[in-house]
């Protein structure tokens, strides 16, 4: 009854219809037991899905996700190692940054939109604090409060953990830092689905999304105004890093001219792989584009493959600390990147309207790569970064990437 007032008679209907042309009409499976908010909060949700583009996406899952790339289109990429860059030179480089902050022309984009499922934290991930009595959100706004020019700092967030986040920085006093210049704004969010097709019931009143991932930034930044924010500030360089990675360097001001000069509009800093078999993305370019390789998709010679001096030709990771200038964001306008399917863990309500506790991975995640991007252009500056000096990310609850090793990096590192 509540779904006819609340609708009317002919959108109830087509509804109705819609979810059944999808076969996900199990949504409305238990709305008769729903109290008013969750009836409204449901078909909310419900309205904001795009169907057709989960279907697509969920028949991409089905045909064994992403196409595998031939290997005869794959070339390896130049890169600078910064330890071979004069003092001379990265005095100088030094000077440019330093310059294009006095202007104002710089910002960061802090992506914080993930889930942080592998650690496990309830709250945001940027809220964890590893050990140090900071938070990941206080450690990197130390670091743009120390340039002290006052830079613009935005931090994508998803619906999920949007509220969570703001009350955290409110909470916390903005870490000292100009409210003003800390501006939230959220990505988009999808459907998980399960192996059968079914969109995820959560809770009877509730689908579970996920944020659309790292790659949601280009869409968010134009949907949420922050790119017409940015024109509005004379912003022209924007570094984007992950939350999760307490070395980060927002503050680097010998990448930010290093790029500048050497006139590209993208910047990224790489690392060497610890060997060929570790799973990170490598910098290549495939069909003479600018890209990034997951370690899913590259085969085991070229993983293994070295050059004379015997350095793995495949051997610079992708570690999300990127620079870019304005005109990327307005070059790819709203342009959506291609989805890559992942399969997760997730509980579920069954239709019966019984919880499914999962034990394994049994629903698809879609999510956009910020580096698909890459290869609109057709070249981008790569400087090779040290591992102790820049990369302490912490993604598992224990072992690998975690709070106890991010805690040493961070420890021996310069703060
Ligand atoms: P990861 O891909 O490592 O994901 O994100 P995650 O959410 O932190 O952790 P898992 O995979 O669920 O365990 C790297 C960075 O990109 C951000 C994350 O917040 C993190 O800072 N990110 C990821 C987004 O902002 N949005 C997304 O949709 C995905």
């Amino acid at each position: 009854m509540y779904l006819r007032i609340l609708l009317g008679v002919d959108s109830l209907v087509d509804l109705v219809k819609m979810l059944k042309k999808y076969n996900q009409e199990h949504l409305l499976g238990f709305y008769d037991e729903l109290d008013e908010d969750g009836k409204t909060n449901l078909i909310s949700q419900i309205k904001g899905i795009d169907f057709e583009l989960i279907s697509e996406l969920y028949e991409m899952a089905q045909k064994g996700s992403d196409e595998k790339t031939d290997p005869s289109d794959i070339q390896p990429m130049a890169y600078t190692d910064k330890d071979e860059i004069s003092s001379v030179n990265k005095d100088r480089y030094k000077a440019i940054g330093r310059k294009i902050c006095e202007n104002g022309e710089y910002a960061v984009v802090t992506m914080a939109g993930g889930q942080g499922t592998r650690l496990g934290h309830t709250g945001p991930k940027g809220t964890f604090d590893i050990g140090i009595g900071k938070s990941l959100f206080e450690i990197q706004c130390e670091r743009i409060r120390n340039m002290g020019f006052n830079v613009p700092w935005y931090i994508m967030t998803s619906k999920e953990n949007d509220a969570d986040t703001k009350a955290f920085f409110e909470a916390n006093n903005y870490f000292g830092y100009d409210k003003e210049n800390i501006i939230f704004f959220t990505q988009r969010m999808l459907p998980m689905m399960l192996e059968n097709g079914r969109i995820v019931l959560e809770e009877k009143n509730r689908i579970k999304e996920g944020a659309d991932g790292h790659g949601g930034i280009f869409r968010a930044m134009i949907e949420s105004g922050v790119l017409g924010d940015m024109k509005r500030r004379n912003i022209k360089w924007i570094f984007t890093c992950g939350i999760d990675n307490v070395l980060t360097r927002p503050n680097d001001l010998m990448f930010l001219g290093y790029v500048s000069e050497k006139g590209s509009m993208i910047g990224c800093k790489s690392l060497v792989k610890r060997g060929p078999s570790e799973k990170v993305g490598v910098f290549c370019k495939i069909k003479g584009k600018p890209s990034v390789i997951e370690y899913t998709e590259i085969s085991e010679e070229m993983a293994n493959m070295r050059d004379e001096k015997g350095n793995l030709v495949y051997g610079d990771a992708h570690i999300l600390l990127n620079l870019f200038n304005i005109s990327v964001f307005e070059k790819m306008g709203g342009r959506g990147l291609p989805y890559h399917v992942a399969l997760k863990k997730t509980d579920y309500i069954n239709e019966k309207g019984e919880k499914v506790l999962a034990d394994k991975p049994n629903a698809y995640k879609f999510e956009a790569f910020i580096f698909d991007a890459f290869s609109y252009f057709d070249d981008i500056a790569i400087l090779r970064v040290k591992r102790e000096e820049e990369f302490a990310p912490v993604k598992n609850k224990e072992g690998e990437d975690s709070p106890k090793t991010a805690l040493e990096l961070y420890l021996n590192a310069d703060k």
